[in-house]
């Protein structure tokens, strides 16, 4: 029997209007862009602003343009999955309030919070529903709004998150496309790192939470850069050897988008260019579950049928992985 393989088949995304450049956060603690785009190399990011909206609000729209551009109709969709750390509630799951936002309504759905390497556990998952024959189309969705974990009065946090959504559409083939091979790993014990100490069932929201400031991102930078230039760059050139791809074969490193540093230290260590790297993080921040499709989508024109890629990403947990792709589509059929 021909083995199946789970291949992306389109990209969508969705970015709030509102912009938050350094010079606005600058007015707003002691921050400057000198040295915001040194240590990180973030310009802007986006913002969702609109009342009562969460994570779902940019999920949909992203659901939206993929399922418009890939001329999928809503009930065909068989299973839709939403990598994020910022969900609507507690619950019920963020997935099942996007599915019916879309329309979705012959599939069931789950969160997966993989932090920043939410995306990368979450196409894994897809891909194992669609590799064993379970599913034909699902949707995997990115989304965050850190805005709203996000303590604007801490310059060494607020400086690096934005908003965005993203959907990718995954199908079946029996072509030599697809995920070919995923490298996943976790260290709870760095958990104590990075993270939202409260609003979970350890330390539900009480007055004391809330004046304490623990329902916003606590992060110790330092020790989660030393873990996440070391570990992203290991997984990344792991992958590499162990399916043989030159840095020469490579077309494209898709890193996740935290820092402009950890990004080049990966690449020089999988001995590629600048040139072979999505980088957009200037224009976004770090918006967690969807910084790596935010590239794919800002990059599919450029993408071919055969390149190979390598996703790679760290984050709190501390979770990482790397993921490597034989595209399965000319990009430019959707940019005429
Ligand atoms: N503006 C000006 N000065 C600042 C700012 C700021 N925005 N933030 C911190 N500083 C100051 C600090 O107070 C410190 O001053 P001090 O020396 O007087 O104490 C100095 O700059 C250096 O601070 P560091 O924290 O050592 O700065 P560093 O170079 O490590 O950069 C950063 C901080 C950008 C957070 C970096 O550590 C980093 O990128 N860490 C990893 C982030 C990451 O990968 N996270 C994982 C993904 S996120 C997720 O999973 C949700």
């Amino acid at each position: 029997m021909e083995k199946v393989r789970a291949t992306i088949t389109g990209v969508g995304a969705y970015v709030p209007e509102y912009i938050l450049d350094n010079h606005e956060l600058s007015k707003m603690v002691d921050t400057s862009d000198e040295w915001i785009m040194t240590r990180v190399g973030i310009k802007e990011r986006h913002i969702l602003k609109e009342e009562g909206e969460g994570t779902s609000f940019m999920g949909a729209r992203a659901v939206e343009d993929l399922l418009k551009k890939t001329g999928t109709k809503p009930e065909e969709v068989d299973l839709l999955l939403c990598a994020t750390v910022t969900p609507d509630h507690p619950f019920p799951a963020t997935a099942n309030i996007i599915a019916d936002k879309v329309g979705i309504k012959n599939a069931h759905g789950f969160d997966i919070n993989g932090a920043c390497s939410g995306l990368l556990y979450t196409l894994d998952v897809a891909a194992k529903f669609i590799e064993s024959g379970a599913k034909k189309k699902v949707v995997v969705v990115g989304a965050d709004k850190m805005s709203s974990i996000v303590d604007y009065t801490d310059r060494t946090t607020c400086v690096l998150f934005g908003d965005a959504g993203t959907a990718l559409l995954l199908e079946p083939t029996t072509e030599d496309v697809g995920l070919k091979d995923t490298i996943l790993q976790a260290d709870g014990s760095g958990r104590h790192y990075l993270y939202q100490k409260a609003g979970g069932s350890a330390y539900p929201a009480t007055h004391e939470t809330v004046d304490n400031k623990w329902h916003y991102i606590y992060q110790d930078g330092k020790t989660v850069f030393k873990h996440a230039v070391s570990r992203m760059a290991d997984v990344s050139v792991e992958i590499m050897k162990r399916n043989n791809i030159s840095p020469e074969d490579l077309a494209w490193l898709v890193p996740h988008q935290a820092n402009l540093r950890i990004i080049d230290a990966t690449a020089q260590r999988m001995g590629i260019s600048r040139d072979q790297v999505m980088i957009n993080i200037e224009r976004y921040g770090n918006t967690t579950a969807a910084t790596i499709p935010l590239c794919l989508y800002e990059w599919e024109k450029d993408l071919k049928k055969g390149d190979n890629i390598i996703l790679a990403a760290f984050g709190a947990g501390f979770t990482w992985g790397a993921t490597y792709i034989k595209w399965g589509y000319d990009g430019s059929k959707f940019h005429k």
